[in-house]
């Protein structure tokens, strides 16, 4: 008999005979009541075994963790919190889990301890709500980005390009470690690796995406990204999952129009589409917030803050603003800030940004303008020689969950930016192309997705929204 998944139960109309449900048991109460979950949605279905007919060898048998099959009818129930249960004809154990043993206990469990069993802590409704989330959130980024023409790309995973020469790149190579080729010079002789060449994972698929976008028009990729970048932050992961749309033809305005849209739409896409999760995690944050300090709260529910964010206008702020009104905060007087703002030119951190956002603006905000020499080789220059068309768009709780920029469309400019940050001419040869043969205006922009998917369960801490996270000093499962 095909099993039914427990969210269309619920959902289900009518009471129905004969029917079965799979999952694993959450509870087990008065030997008599599962509560039982399949994964399709955060709530469980109450399964109501008649033990004075099953054996007790069985009853010992259904505990958490367990996997359990379970044939009957689907009644109205009795009890309060559910319109229907299952009453039960047929137990199956499928697998066993002990007791003892299961590290899922029906109990509140640290963050901390769930990361140690990423493997198993997807079982409980937060990470459960979490994941389905997330999963909605990729495909509304899907949805919208096809709705609207774009082409998806799948850039390299593996390049030679530093795309946004930082030089924070895992290497990639085949060579035997402990006996490496040298060349005459008696440098490493990259020559004789895999690819015959020095390689990297991408720390972006931008400079592929852009080649695509003078050809396609408007083009997209989503896929990971790979930092080697030693930030043990509660906002980096080493390897992460970034979406990167870019438009021929596109300024910096139309830039910043497509991402404030963008993301509008996907997080009304998880909130049309995610209600029950959204809520439980709403629940689940008001509880955390409790032992926090008042200042220290957010200042609304879970879903007063999305739907905030989906119906007011970003506010757009030039670099130079900000920074005037950094140097009057009352956190840079008093020297609260770690990073002191004395004059223009100096790089923005994440405490800049969240004062900017939540206790300045208080509503998501684009940067934009920023000095050339803070940001990327391929900005586009200002009239003004000291500015780059660069964006960036910071989200309350969250600092910078979007970066993106004007490109700079012409030749001689481009090469002489790189000219005088040394990034190798050879290597991006046909990165050059590109505005050798038809250049033209073009804008782009990146979005890290597990920020997102923060921002919308409302989670704090990074390694919490990606299944298996991987961070400085931490590759397990
Ligand atoms: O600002 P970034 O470095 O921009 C780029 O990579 C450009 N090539 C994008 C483009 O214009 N096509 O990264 C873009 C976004 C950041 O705003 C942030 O949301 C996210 O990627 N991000 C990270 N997310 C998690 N962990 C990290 N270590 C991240 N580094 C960047
Ligand atoms: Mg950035």
């Amino acid at each position: 008999m095909r099993h039914t998944k427990v969210k269309d139960l619920l959902n289900s109309t009518t009471t129905l005979q004969e029917i079965n449900a799979k999952g694993w048991v959450r509870t087990f109460r008065n030997n008599q009541f599962i509560a039982l979950n399949d994964g399709s949605t955060i709530n469980n279905i109450q399964c109501v075994v008649d033990f004075e007919n099953t054996p007790d060898e069985t009853l010992k048998r259904i505990t958490t963790g367990a996997a359990v099959s379970v044939t009957g009818s689907l009644v109205e129930s009795k009890g309060a919190g559910q319109k229907y249960e299952i009453q039960v004809n047929k137990l199956e154990i499928l697998g066993d889990s002990d007791a003892e043993k299961f590290p899922m206990q029906p109990k509140k469990h640290s963050l901390e301890f769930l990361r140690e069993n990423a493997h198993l802590r997807v079982r409980t409704n937060a990470f459960g709500a979490i994941m389905r989330v997330r999963s909605v959130l990729s495909f509304a980024v899907h949805s919208y980005f096809q709705q609207k023409g774009f082409v998806y790309v799948n850039t390299p995973i593996v390049t030679g390009a530093d795309a946004e020469g930082a030089g924070e790149m895992f290497q990639v190579t085949s060579l035997p470690l402990d006996n490496l080729p040298k060349t005459e010079e008696g440098n490493i002789d990259y020559k004789k690796d895999f690819f015959g060449k020095h390689t990297n994972l991408t720390v972006s698929g931008q400079l592929e995406g852009e080649t695509f976008a003078m050809a396609l028009g408007q083009i997209y990729t989503f896929g990971p990204t790979f930092r080697a970048e030693n930030s043990n932050t509660s906002r980096h992961l080493a390897e992460f999952w970034m979406i990167e749309p870019e438009v021929a033809f596109n300024d910096l305005n139309d830039n910043m129009d497509l991402a404030e849209d963008f993301i509008k739409y996907v997080v009304k896409y998880a909130v049309d589409h995610c209600g029950d999760d959204l809520k439980f995690l709403e629940g689940r944050l008001i509880e955390e917030e409790k032992s926090k300090p008042q200042a220290d709260r957010s200042e609304m529910p879970l879903l007063e803050k999305l739907g905030f964010v989906m119906n007011n206008d970003f506010k757009r702020v030039s670099y130079t603003e900000a920074v005037d009104i950094l140097r009057d905060s009352t956190p840079n007087k008093k020297k609260k800030f770690q990073y002191i703002i004395n004059e223009w030119g100096a790089d923005l951190q994440s405490e800049h940004e969240r004062y900017l956002v939540e206790k300045h603006f208080k509503c998501p905000v684009i940067l934009f303008d920023y000095p050339a020499n803070i940001k990327a080789f391929y900005m586009r220059l200002n009239e003004d020689g000291k500015t780059v068309r660069a964006m960036d768009i910071l989200f309350p709780g969250i600092g910078e969950i979007v970066g993106g920029s004007q490109r700079e469309e012409r030749f001689d400019v481009l090469v002489e930016k790189m000219k005088a940050l040394g990034i190798d001419e050879e290597e991006l040869w046909w990165y050059l192309d590109t505005r050798r043969f038809g250049s033209a205006v073009h804008s782009g922009f990146g979005l890290g997705f597990e920020r997102l998917v923060l921002f919308v369960t409302g989670m704090t801490n990074i390694r919490d929204v990606i299944p298996f996270p991987r961070t400085p000093q931490n590759a397990e499962f």
